[in-house]
This record gives structure tokens, C-alpha cells and sequence, in this order.
């Protein structure tokens, strides 16, 4: 177990915790999140079973796995849809997270996307980054809303990074596929999120879109924390800094990709079959 300053679930009430966007992110240990013996069962079927993982500040990790080895629960775990049976979970040094809810976490810079695109079809690029920069807001009040010049600064540089420029005026319905994601990826990089959580991002996208995919998110990278859960090896073998295998909700192996790739025990539960698919 790595230090942590303790701020324990048991040493405070609840009606004592401040409000989470108030608390500063203590990255002074080099750390952006804590799992630690983390369990999740599901009618007596451990999900999560004494997770232990670290992700440094500004890191780039890859977590593969099985079907059912427990990287979405994990992602639940962190972002508060789902609540740990046992174990803590802290973002930085102090922030307990299992004392959070889903929109207080977001807020608080932890930035989640789902496999699924989900962005408003029927608005343009521009509108879902504007939607997602002020996503407290009701639509209707966002949209007429006057953005300041450092928010329209802010997007305009996250239309750089996602290259959706010269589509910022284009309905997102009419978005490819891979554009689509990267429109999603944009709007969480609106909020400029220290932690973002992407699952399996390359699922559906054309080879180009994968490996513009790589680039992205290697370019995220240092100024965020970024976790990558996929099942591509390909793209996780061009991205990979550390890698972690998750299995029957516990880490199997963690190291870089050429040590996970010749490990026996990951050779035997997962990467056998992922290579040869
Ligand atoms: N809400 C739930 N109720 C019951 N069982 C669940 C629930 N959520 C997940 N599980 C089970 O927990 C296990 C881990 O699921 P999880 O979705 O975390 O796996 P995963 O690693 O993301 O798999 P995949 O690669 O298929 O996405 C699976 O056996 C799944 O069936
Ligand atoms: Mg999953």
C-alpha cells in the first residue's frame, strides 16, 4: 500500500464533509487516484474482488481484461454509480469519492465516456461543446446564454485537439462514427477534467480513426491523468505506457506492454485468445 494522508471515511460525519468543488485536488504525491482493497459483489458475486490500483498524475494507463474481469464496475466505482461494498477510493490525497455522488464527482474533474457516443444529434458540434461547458445549465438557458472569451478560447482549442474545426457548424448527426466519439471526448475536455475514464474507445472506428484515436488521447496525456479501458490490442499496444489486467476483478499483472505480453499467467487468462482473435 502506498501513503495517503488519511482523511477516513470513519474520522468525519457526513454533514461535515465540505462541498466537493470546494476541496482543493491534492496531487502532492504524485498520485491522481487511490483503489484500495476495493470489493463490489453483485448478489453475492464479487465484481471487484480487493482491487488495488494507483494511476499517477498525468498518466496514461490501459486496462485490459476479459469480458466480465471488472473494468466497467471499476469505472462505476470511481465516477459513483456504483457504491463499494468494502475498500476506499480517493481522488488525490484527500478526496473520498464513495462520498460523492455522480454529478458532484464530474464536477470535481473526473471526466467519464461511455462506449456508446452520446452526443445531441440535433445540434451542431459548436452547441454539444457549449452544452457540455455549462452542463449544470438547462439546455434552454445554455444556449442563449453569452459565453465569456476564456470559454470561447476553451473551445476553440478543444476543436484543435479533436480536429472538428472545420465542422463546428456541422449537425453532430452527421458525424462519423469516430468523430462522433471524438466530439464526446471533446465535450468532457471542455470542463478540463484532471481524470478522464474513456471505455473502449476504438470499438466500431475505421483503422484511420483508431490510430487518430491513438493520437489523441497520447496528446492528452501529462496535462490529464487518462485511463483506457480496450479490448484492441493493437491500439493498446500503441499507447500502452503501463498496462494493468484486470481478472476476476483484481489485477493480475501491471507492468509495460512487452512484460504483460510475456507473462504467463496473462498469456494463460486473457492475451492466448486476444492475439490469435
Ligand atoms: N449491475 C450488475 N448486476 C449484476 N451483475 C453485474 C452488474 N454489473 C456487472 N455485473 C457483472 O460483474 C462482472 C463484471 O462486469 P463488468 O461489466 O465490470 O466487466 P468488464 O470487464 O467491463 O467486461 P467487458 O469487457 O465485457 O465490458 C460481470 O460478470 C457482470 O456480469
Ligand atoms: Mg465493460
Amino acid at each position: 500500500m502506498r501513503t495517503r494522508e488519511f482523511w477516513r471515511r470513519d474520522q468525519v460525519f457526513d454533514f461535515m464533509l465540505p462541498p466537493l468543488q470546494s476541496r482543493e485536488l491534492d496531487l502532492s504525491h504524485g498520485i491522481v487516484l487511490y483503489l484500495e482493497n476495493v470489493t463490489v459483489s453483485f448478489d453475492g458475486f464479487k465484481a471487484l474482488n480487493n482491487l488495488n490500483l494507483y494511476v499517477n498524475s498525468g498518466e496514461l494507463r490501459c486496462i485490459i481484461g476479459a469480458n466480465g474481469a471488472g473494468k466497467t464496475t471499476m469505472m462505476d466505482v470511481i465516477t459513483g454509480k456504483t457504491r463499494p461494498d468494502t475498500g476506499s477510493v480517493f481522488f488525490g490525497q484527500r478526496i473520498d469519492l464513495t462520498k460523492y455522488n455522480e454529478s458532484e464527482i464530474a464536477a470535481a474533474g473526473i471526466g467519464r465516456k461511455f462506449q456508446k457516443p452520446t452526443v445531441f444529434e440535433n445540434h451542431t458540434v459548436l452547441e454539444n461543446l457549449e452544452l457540455a461547458l455549462q452542463a449544470n445549465k438547462t439546455t434552454f438557458a445554455t444556449l442563449f446564454a453569452r459565453l465569456n472569451a476564456e470559454q470561447r478560447d476553451r473551445i476553440d482549442e478543444v476543436l484543435k485537439i479533436i480536429g472538428l474545426t472545420d465542422q463546428v457548424y456541422l449537425r453532430a448527426g452527421l458525424l462519423s462514427h469516430g468523430q462522433k466519439q471524438w466530439l464526446e471526448i471533446g465535450m468532457l475536455l471542455v470542463q478540463n477534467p484532471y481524470l478522464l475514464l474513456v471505455d473502449e474507445p476504438v470499438a466500431g472506428m475505421t483503422q484511420q480513426e483508431i490510430e487518430r484515436t491513438a493520437e489523441l488521447l497520447l496528446s492528452l496525456a501529462e496535462k490529464h491523468s487518462v485511463v483506457v479501458v480496450e479490448h484492441d490490442m493493437v491500439f493498446v499496444r500503441s499507447i500502452a505506457r503501463t498496462v494493468t489486467v484486470l481478472h476476476e476483478g483484481s489485477v493480475l499483472a501491471e507492468g509495460k506492454m512487452d512484460e504483460i505480453q510475456n507473462n504467463p499467467k496473462v498469456i494463460e487468462v486473457y492475451l492466448g485468445s486476444e492475439l490469435t482473435a
